[in-house]
């Protein structure tokens, strides 16, 4: 036969393959969270035979109770749906938003500085919430089940409790002192007065009753009556801004996925107000003409911390929320553009970040996120991460709401150039506007080939889009979900211009190598991240769920199905 004949009939079959592939379901369903409690949550609606959305709302209610520091009912997300014959392809945005009064300089103080107490503590650092109103829009746009049984989980976890364990009790020693600013906040999250041991209950009763408001009327039940009046007052009584009317006016957003290819793989990722979407796929299109798999760890990390510096500074640079500024994603997404960044990368050194700097009019002079994963029966899929941004979020509840304040107003750029909590800076693309959404880093994904598809994705801050990186080029490998989630770690951010290593992840001969090619390596005092991913292998038909081994708390979980 000939080359072209047996190319011919390889084609052939790999699309009869991947038709065959479509039309198969799984033998079960699986969920992997940050918290086995959220996990089981997830797995009850599964069992009720609820769909992955359906799944997903619950997942996302429980973790607001029982994962304070990570994300919750106070703060926003995203949540990547997809269906298994492709009619749902959409990110539901529940991104927080910038209250109406908000204005570019309100972190500035009189010299004109970043007051970061202000921009990450009590009521000013506080978007407009989208959490709750995203699990009412996914509930009722994609859902089976009311939001009584949705949500049935996450009131009995509150009103009855929780055992605090290892992560609530690590990252609330962080907070302890902001939130013991506020008594009334202090007394729910250490109701001994002091950081709680591991075990001890956790009873959130303001919380559960807030839940059953949006039970019994929807959106409503926290956007408008008395839960939104407590809101808007508690904040205001703390420096902040919010009025009913912010509340009453947020609104969820359907956006459609970034999309891009890789050696045979598709990649469905979050798009703006993401960054992280648009990062992973020009880092993909940047290195698609090397082969990583020929070259030394020395290489690929160097190799792959460029294009990493690369992308972080096209974020820096050009991205925001697209209701509000043009970003040029088709040109930054496109295989030309990746080819434009090859041209100054070289295999023998870094390249110093100073000298990517080359937009001279808007270039200036000078972990608590969580994510989860899940496939249901049918092989529809959600990647979801969900954030109150740093530990504990403001630190901060309005009395009478259980409703623990985000601070994500420090994802916005505060000032040009002027880095944030995750050392990340930002221009114009990403200055505070009045009910514009801040940018963020979460990049839920989906990956697939026609044989196997994993769900990944973690928080980590600015760090979120490399460890996504990293774990899809594992996956691609073809590795398993124990696998990316356990990887050893390294990031580069474009600034500081360093490649960032968790503790003890490299030998010393491969970071003098790296030093050599004129990297500054700095290793981490604590690993970073805490990534959830679950994988269909449907050549195999056979399901893996897996949770980050740096956190004990997390839930991963197989459940098999009779067909
Ligand atoms: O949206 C973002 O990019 C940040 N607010 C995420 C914060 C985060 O992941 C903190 N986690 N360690």
């Amino acid at each position: 036969m000939s080359k072209k004949i047996i190319s011919l009939v390889l084609l052939v079959s790999l699309q009869f393959a991947s038709v065959a592939f479509a039309q198969i379901k799984p033998n079960s369903y699986a969920v992997s969270s940050a918290h086995e409690l959220a996990t089981e949550a997830g797995l009850s609606i599964m069992a009720q035979g609820g769909n992955a959305y359906d799944a997903a709302v619950a997942v996302s209610a429980a973790l607001a109770v029982v994962e304070p520091a990570s994300s919750g009912i106070g703060g926003g997300g995203f949540w990547l749906l997809q269906s298994h014959d492709d009619s749902i392809s959409v990110m539901i945005d529940g991104r927080e938003v910038a209250p109406g009064a908000a204005y570019r300089d309100m972190y500035l103080d009189e010299e004109g500085n970043v007051d970061r107490d202000l921009a990450v503590n009590g009521g000013l650092a506080a978007g407009i919430p989208g959490a709750p109103a995203g699990w009412v829009y996914i509930a009722e746009n994609y859902g089976t089940l009311p939001l009584s049984v949705l949500l049935a989980p996450a009131i009995d976890l509150a009103a009855n409790g929780f055992p605090a364990d290892e992560k609530y009790v690590t990252l609330l020693a962080m907070r302890e002192e902001v939130m013991n600013r506020w008594p009334e906040t202090a007394a729910i999250f250490m109701p001994e007065g002091s950081v709680p041991e591991v075990g001890d209950l956790i009873v959130q009763t303001d919380l559960a009753n807030t839940l059953r408001a949006i039970v019994e009327n929807g959106r409503d039940g926290f956007y408008k009556g008395e839960v939104a009046e407590l809101l808007v007052e508690g904040t205001r009584a703390v420096g902040g801004i919010w009025t009913m009317e912010d509340l009453a006016n947020y609104t969820v957003k359907e956006r459609t996925p970034i999309t891009t290819t890789y050696k045979g793989y598709e990649l469905i990722t979050a798009p703006p107000p993401s960054s992280g979407g648009i990062a992973i796929a020009q880092m993909l299109n940047l290195i698609e003409a090397y082969d990583i798999d020929e070259m030394t760890s020395v290489e690929r990390t160097h190799l792959l911390s460029e294009a990493m510096r690369r992308a972080y500074r096209d974020r820096a640079l050009y991205l925001g929320d697209t209701d509000f500024v043009d970003v040029p994603i088709d040109l930054l997404l496109s295989k030309d553009y990746a080819a434009g960044m090859r041209t100054n990368l070289r295999l023998d050194r870094a390249t110093p970040s100073s000298m990517l700097a080359d937009d001279p009019d808007i270039w200036p002079e000078g972990n608590n996120t969580t994510h989860f994963s899940l496939i249901d029966a049918e092989g529809n899929m959600v990647s979801a991460t969900l954030t109150v941004n740093l530990a504990y979020g403001a630190a901060y509840v309005p009395p009478g709401t259980g409703v623990l304040l985000n601070n994500e107003m420090d994802d916005f750029s505060a000032k040009p150039g002027a880095p944030n909590a995750f050392g990340l800076v930002g221009f114009e693309a990403n200055e505070i506007e009045p009910y514009k959404r801040m940018l963020s880093s979460m990049s839920p994904t989906i990956v697939r080939s026609p044989e196997r598809v994993a769900v990944i994705g973690t928080p980590g801050g600015s760090r979120i889009i490399t460890m996504v990186f990293l774990g899809l080029l594992d996956f691609i490998d073809g590795h398993g979900p124990d696998s990316w989630v356990s990887l050893p770690r390294f990031h580069h951010q474009y600034l500081p211009d360093q490649i960032s290593i968790e503790p003890d992840s490299m030998s010393a001969e491969d970071v003098a190598a790296l030093e050599a090619l004129g990297h500054k390596v700095q290793e981490g005092r604590r690993a970073w991240g805490n990534m959830h991913g679950v994988m269909w292998d449907m050549e195999a038909n056979q399901m893996e769920a897996a949770h980050d081994p740096r956190w004990s708390s997390g839930g991963a979980e197989v459940v098999p199905v009779k067909r």
